[in-house]
């Protein structure tokens, strides 16, 4: 029996790669006009990085994580998201004594063991990027821009924009005595999941997606009511700066996240079209994040886009790149003739496929039409005598008698 791929990790054919390069290009571009560079993390790091980031009472840390031990004896984990080893690495490597402000990209694939359905995978990609040492709000704002800014580039109107305000230890503690009690009192009516996080972790239960726990926790206090002076300026100022720039938003007090090391400004990229799986991008502040990783008190905030999720909304569009030209061989005089004409095209970049297998003219035709190439040329003998060949442009059948000389048949391709 053949060998297949593990359930949740996923294939990336040749017919679907031109898509995630767009996705991938349209990102770096953008994010390099905002002062981005990218920073490349190892995949595997120490399990510990994950639950004293992420949180031990994390879904993610709690059932998702690939977790293994190396043959030293070492616990290690497959990276389940990207902000945990960005910031480790920022400490390590002192990148913050280095620049007070470091705006850093990356992408590449995550683990998690959920569930796979559409959307969901247990090797998903993200790209994803982080601001460090700026707690202004300006920064915040600044960064949603840029998310805005990539969703237009790839020319998605879905999805929209949702934030949120998970304040600070200052008020937090203050938010979750508030929500303890209610959920408290709503015990009886919760799943036993919702039960068992009242202590650990109430805010997830405004998130559980159980009928019952939905309906229990409706009119639930909300972080945003109980922030602090400064945790609700910095919101309303960041809603501020988001109006001047004309980023449209809505605020949705129930959104938590499933990350522990969130502070102040939270959001989440949703869409209606993907199922279930609403969230294409997600993020927020993470204000304590650096000092609890061993490094000072530096405050950062970013993002992360499911390439998966963003690559359904963006649909069967056609990023395939097809030959520019197919020279079609007859007699072996003219394979060589055909080998130096696409030595010199390919030479300028263009696309150029010939024959390989010794088919007929008609079958060499119908792989050029397969392939889909713009332009054919018949070389022959008769073409090799008079230096001169028909170039066809294959969505039309129009022909035009041109030398066969590369800088002219380059020039007649482009169109000049
Ligand atoms: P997250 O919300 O866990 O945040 O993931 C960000 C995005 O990754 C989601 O919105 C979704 O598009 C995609 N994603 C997550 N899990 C899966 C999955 N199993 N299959 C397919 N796509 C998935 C983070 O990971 C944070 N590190 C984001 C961040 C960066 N916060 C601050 N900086």
């Amino acid at each position: 029996m053949s060998i297949t791929a593990i359930k949740g990790f996923n294939d990336l054919l040749p017919a679907e790669s031109g898509l995630w390069q767009f996705i991938e290009d349209t990102a770096r571009r953008v994010f390099s006009s905002f002062g981005f560079n990218e920073i490349r993390v190892p995949i595997v790091e120490k399990t510990e990085l994950f639950c004293r980031s992420i949180g031990d009472t994390t879904d993610i840390v709690e059932k998702e994580m690939y977790t293994f031990t190396d043959k030293a004896g070492s616990s290690l984990t497959l990276r389940p998201e990207g902000t945990a080893g960005v910031i480790r690495a920022l400490v390590e490597r002192k990148l913050y004594a280095q620049e007070s402000i470091n705006k850093l990209y990356y992408m590449g694939p995550m683990f998690r063991h959920e569930r796979p359905q559409k959307g969901r995978y247990r090797q998903f990609h993200q790209i994803g990027a982080e601001v460090t040492g700026a707690a202004d709000p300006m920064i915040d704002a600044q960064l949603l821009l840029m998310v805005s800014r990539l969703f237009s580039e790839l020319g998605l109107k879905e999805p929209t924009l949702q934030i949120n305000s998970l304040g600070c230890p200052v008020c937090r503690p203050g938010y979750r005595e508030a929500l303890v009690n209610f959920l408290d009192e709503r015990r009886d009516k919760l799943c036993e999941d919702c039960r068992r996080r009242i202590s650990s972790n109430p805010l997830r239960a405004l998130d559980c997606k159980v009928p019952g726990c939905v309906e229990a926790t409706e009119g639930a206090p909300s972080m945003i009511g109980h922030l602090c002076t400064e945790c609700d300026e910095h919101f309303k100022k960041v809603q501020s700066y988001l109006e001047t720039a004309a980023v449209s938003f809505s605020i949705n007090p129930r959104m938590v996240r499933g990350l522990d090391y969130y502070t102040r400004t939270t959001f989440e990229l949703v869409t209606g079209l993907l199922g279930a799986q609403s969230a294409v991008a997600a993020g927020g502040r993470y204000d304590g994040l650096i000092e609890q990783l061993g490094g000072p008190s530096v405050p950062g905030i970013g993002f992360a886009l499911g390439v998966e999720r963003v690559a359904l909304l963006l649909g069967d569009r056609c990023f395939e790149r097809t030959p520019d030209l197919f020279i079609a061989i007859m007699g072996d005089a003219s394979r060589s003739e055909a080998f130096r004409l696409m030595a010199a095209l390919q030479h300028q970049g263009f696309w150029v496929e010939s024959d390989y297998e010794g088919k007929s003219l008609k079958g060499q035709l119908r792989r050029a039409d397969k392939l889909k190439a713009r332009y054919s040329i018949v070389l022959g003998e008769t073409e090799l005598t008079s230096g001169k060949a028909s170039l066809k442009l294959m969505a039309d059948g129009s022909q035009q008698i041109i030398e066969l000389l590369p800088e002219l048949i380059a020039a007649a391709i482009k169109g000049e």
